[in-house]
């Protein structure tokens, strides 16, 4: 059996990237996975994956920017598949504007596509959880959220935020709840591309006792770990996933 098995998962953030590695652990696992995205064509494409390989998935298009967009991912998982258990805040907006190029859009969506749109999911969904007296929410930071070091302004503050939230959270929605958030270093993503892939990262690489950037499925075996038993007594903790550096 799964470790997930008949566990109902929604996943943002999953038509690419890591999100999507994990939708695909998770449906291994026997999860039902709702994927969420803006493009619906790598949305299909994944459902289409999970569905070959025999799991079960579905997936609803919402942008994370448009905060009315996001009750519409947990009605239709509800009417889908009747229920929510795990909630993995995984959509995020890179943004590489320095302060004094920064417009004030710029700045709202990256504060709403990586901080808000976790906080309202979570608050969609913990109602569900707590009724059934079990749930686990997983959120999305950064190395970027422990030092200045790794983003722009932006980024760097939405990611240390999300700390903040995780611990809130934690500390709010137990006993039922466990809130977590796991913080990537560079992983192998169309994100990490966008910003010239594994060469720009080469002081990354080299100050990490693990030698490499890290691939996409490292973070979903994180993210399974959180959203199973596995982590039954760990709630409020920032897992860092990126190879070892140590700021
Ligand atoms: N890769 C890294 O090195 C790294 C390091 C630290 C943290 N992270 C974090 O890891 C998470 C996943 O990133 P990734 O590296 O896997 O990047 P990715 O491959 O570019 O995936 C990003 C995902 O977020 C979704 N997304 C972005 N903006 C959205 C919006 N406005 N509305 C809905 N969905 C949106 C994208 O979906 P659509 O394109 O379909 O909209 C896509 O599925 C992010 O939170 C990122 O900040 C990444």
């Amino acid at each position: 059996m799964g470790k997930l098995q008949g566990k109902v998962a929604i996943i943002t953030g999953a038509t690419s990237g890591m999100g999507r590695d994990t939708a695909y652990l998770f449906a291994e696992e026997g999860a039902k996975v709702i994927i969420t995205g803006r493009n619906e064509e790598r949305a299909k494409q994944a459902v289409e994956k999970i569905r070959e390989n025999g799991g079960e998935a579905d997936y609803v298009i919402a942008d994370m920017s448009d905060r009315s967009q996001l009750k519409k991912i947990v009605d239709y998982t509800l009417e889908k598949y009747g229920t929510v258990d795990i909630l993995f805040n995984n959509a995020g907006l890179l943004s590489i504007t320095p302060t004094l190029s920064m417009s004030e859009k710029e700045w709202d969506d990256v504060m709403q596509v990586n901080v808000t749109s976790a906080l309202t999911l979570t608050q969609l969904v913990a109602p569900i959880m707590k009724e059934k007296g079990k749930g686990a929410v997983i959120n999305t930071g950064s190395i970027a959220g422990t030092s200045a070091r790794w983003g722009p302004v932006a980024y760097c503050t939405s990611k240390h935020a999300i700390n903040g939230l995780t611990r809130a959270l934690a500390r709010e929605l137990g006993p039922e709840i466990r809130v977590n958030a796991i913080l990537p270093g560079a992983i192998r993503t169309a994100m990490l591309d966008s910003v010239g892939g594994e060469e720009t990262m080469s002081g990354m690489i080299e100050m990490a006792p693990l030698k490499r950037i890290g691939e996409g499925r490292e973070i979903a075996t994180s993210a399974l770990f959180l959203a199973s038993d596995d982590s039954s007594f760990i709630t409020g903790q920032l897992l860092r996933v990126d190879g070892g550096i140590d700021c």
